[in-house]
């Protein structure tokens, strides 16, 4: 049994996407990315389920097409099950289920936060997978998190955050200055041309492994509004230093609960996932940490940090070879845990 196509369907906030992985790797992986909520500067759950009907029987087909086979030849279907906007992630579920019960082939439910981490286990030429156990941290628009993981399905949740994601502080932050949603991008292109000690932020002070990121969003919205009182055209005149300086304090508030994280577990190999990991100031600092601090880190492609169907599928993949099967009545959880 060594040539298992799986199709999976990630479908838990605003991207409708779809994979097929081929023994660990992938042939396609497509992602439709809904537009719509860029001028609502955020996802609107109304609009993102709406989208996500139309686009996924289409993202579905292409990537049968892109991996030149037929939905004859799948093996399992993998959706994401949680968490999640609840209408969203109902769209892939009830779609998952069908197909799966049309072709009478099994179904796998997977945890989106798994899949997060997982996606390091994608094979691809070049790529050194994470020995276990190692630390994930999951960072993006909707997460926070820092996970011990000490097999595929035996992780543990060893901090988060207990507000907002950091992608939020990134991406409030932007909207505070004026910038278009999500603002993380726009932000990182910026801090490298501006002096991150312009502007100093203080860090938020939370007990161990946890994060809080409402507060340093509060902190950027009183500094500028003090500060374009004084000077109408303070964003225009310092926009470059205000991302550099916003983007400087995100970065050592998550350095400070890593090296934290690696001084309590004693792991030293640090994989990351989530949007937020794109950022070239975190994975800067976190190669720096190689040298500082005897990390080993695993940056996997961009393609596989945000939201994509490879991660989902990997996960079934990894799950249909321990037999681990959904029934045909699962549902979609807004809170799935780890
Ligand atoms: O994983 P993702 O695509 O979707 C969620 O699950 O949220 O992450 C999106 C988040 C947004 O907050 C976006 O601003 C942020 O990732 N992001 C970045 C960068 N690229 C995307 N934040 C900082 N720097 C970046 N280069
Ligand atoms: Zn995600």
């Amino acid at each position: 049994s060594q040539n298992i196509y799986i199709l999976g369907i990630e479908s838990s906030c605003d991207d409708t996407a779809a994979s097929i992985i081929y023994n660990g790797r992938i042939l396609s992986n497509v992602i439709a990315s809904q537009k719509i909520h860029e001028e609502y500067g955020g996802v609107v759950p109304e609009l993102a389920s709406r989208a996500h009907q139309q686009n996924i029987v289409p993202v579905v087909h292409q990537a049968l097409e892109k991996a030149s086979i037929t939905k004859d030849e799948l093996h399992a279907i993998a959706f994401t099950k949680g968490p999640g906007l609840m209408g969203s992630l109902l769209v892939g579920t009830s779609f998952a289920k069908s197909l799966a019960y049309g072709l009478n082939i099994p179904l796998i439910d997977v945890n989106h936060m798994q899949g997060h981490i997982l996606a390091h286990y994608i094979d691809e030429d070049g790529y050194k997978k994470p020995p276990f156990p190692f630390l994930a941290m999951t960072i993006s628009g909707g997460h926070t998190q820092i996970v011990k993981v000490d097999h595929y399905f035996d992780m543990t949740v060893i901090g988060e955050t207990i507000d907002d994601a950091v992608g939020e502080a990134f991406d409030k932050s932007g909207k505070i200055l004026g910038l278009g949603y999500p603002a993380g991008p726009e932000i990182d292109k910026r801090a490298a041309l501006g002096n991150p000690k312009a502007f100093k932020f203080t860090k938020p002070k939370v007990d161990g492994l946890n994060f809080s990121f409402s507060g340093f969003k509060t902190a950027v919205l009183y500094f500028i509004q003090r500060e374009v009182k004084a000077n109408p055209n303070f964003i225009e005149e310092n926009l470059n230093d205000i991302c550099a300086s916003i983007q400087y304090t995100i970065i050592g508030i998550l350095m400070d609960k890593l090296k934290l994280a690696t001084k309590q577990t004693g792991i030293n190999h640090i994989a990351i996932g989530g949007g937020v990991s794109a950022n070239s100031g975190i994975r800067k600092a976190l190669k720096d940490g190689e040298q500082k601090f005897g990390w080993t880190t695993y940056i996997p492609k961009f393609e596989f940090t945000t939201d994509n169907a490879a991660m989902i599928a990997i996960v079934g993949y990894l799950k249909f070879l321990d037999g681990d099967f959904a029934e045909q009545n699962v549902v979609a959880s807004a809170r799935l845990k780890i």
